[in-house]
């Protein structure tokens, strides 16, 4: 992406004639104040570690026990990858920053930092769908749940999210890098976030808005709608039966992927739905805060803490890295 971007500049570059040509962009952050720098870069490097970490370790644990390959941790696992690409793509270069006192960023970054962000934002969104979609077939269809989940639709199912997020982002990418920056540079915003940079352009924006509007709603729309249709499903079969033992033991397998949704839903409705009507900005960077970095940290919590066979496998892979050591 960063070679295509430079390429890409050159070409703009011999046409542009005596406009000025932005090669890189001025990132403000979330505050220009030293001493909330400091709180600023202890709380984000520490939110960073908590979820490498969680993140990892889910995904250690489901690899390395046996019991755990079954298409819901599998999935977990693949959204445990999501939420770690999410909080790399943003951080490092953020911390990066405060600690050199730079507030720039490469045109080529930007758009790579950009891209990275989308995808795995819509990757998460689309597992949330495909987890549901899991939980549907096990409590609604028990019976026939082996023959459906197939361990090729498991792949497939897994592997949807990534291939279309990727060709999202990449969509993204191609329309913007045409646009033209020009009069300045500054992005009020903690990372090349697509819609922050759509305003600082100077070429029409129109398709750029267009289909970020188009896709961005059916990104959120079609995996709420397979959501709730999962929960509709799961709640009319968990009514029915009539041991409460029975009940608990339904609604504990889903109940972790319900937090995780509400969460990650909550966040967007919350955020954007109900924005402060003072300050816009803040109410964005708010936002992405919330979605991009303190769900994904949430989520390895989410499962583990309330999940018997994860948290089984995390004494294991702890007792059994220590006794080695
Ligand atoms: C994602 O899911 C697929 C299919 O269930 C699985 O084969 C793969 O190992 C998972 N990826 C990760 C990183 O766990």
């Amino acid at each position: 992406i960063k070679t295509l971007c430079s390429f890409l500049q050159i070409g703009r570059n011999m046409h542009g004639g005596n406009q000025t040509i932005i090669s890189e962009f001025i990132l403000l952050g979330l505050s220009n104040q030293a001493e909330q720098q400091k709180l600023i870069f202890v709380l984000f490097l520490c939110m960073y570690l908590v979820t490498v970490v969680g993140n990892g370790l889910i995904i250690l644990a489901i690899s390395v026990d046996v019991h755990l390959h079954t298409p819901m941790y599998l999935f977990l696992a693949n959204l445990s990858f999501a939420d770690i690409s999410s909080i790399s793509s943003l951080v490092p270069k953020m911390l990066m920053n405060i600690q050199m006192k730079s507030q720039s960023i490469s045109y080529g970054n930007c758009i790579t930092q950009m891209y990275f962000s989308i995808m795995s934002v819509v990757t998460e969104n689309f597992l949330l769908g495909t987890m549901a979609y899991d939980r549907f077939v096990a409590i609604c269809h028990p019976l026939n749940y082996t023959t459906i989940m197939r361990p090729r639709l498991c792949i497939l199912l897994a592997v949807i999210p990534w291939v279309l997020s990727n060709g999202i982002a990449l969509t993204h990418t191609l329309l913007l890098i045409r646009l033209l920056f020009c009069n300045t540079n500054t992005l009020p915003h903690f990372f090349c976030d697509l819609a922050t940079l759509l305003k600082l352009s100077c070429s029409d924006t129109t398709i750029n808005e267009l289909v970020l509007f188009v896709v961005g709603l059916s990104v959120i729309t079609f995996p709420f709608a397979l959501i709730l249709f999962s929960y509709v499903c799961i709640i009319k079969a968990v009514l029915k039966i009539s041991s409460a033992e029975g009940k608990r033991k339904a609604f504990s397998t889903c109940g972790s992927h319900l937090t995780v949704v509400l969460l990650f839903y909550g966040t967007i409705v919350g955020v954007y739905f109900f924005p402060s009507s003072t300050h816009p900005e803040d109410t964005d960077k708010i936002g992405a805060v919330l979605i991009t970095l303190v769900t994904p940290m949430m989520n390895p919590f989410i499962y583990t803490l309330r999940n018997k066979d994860m948290k089984g496998a995390l004494t294991k892979l702890i007792n059994r890295k220590s006794s080695s050591l």
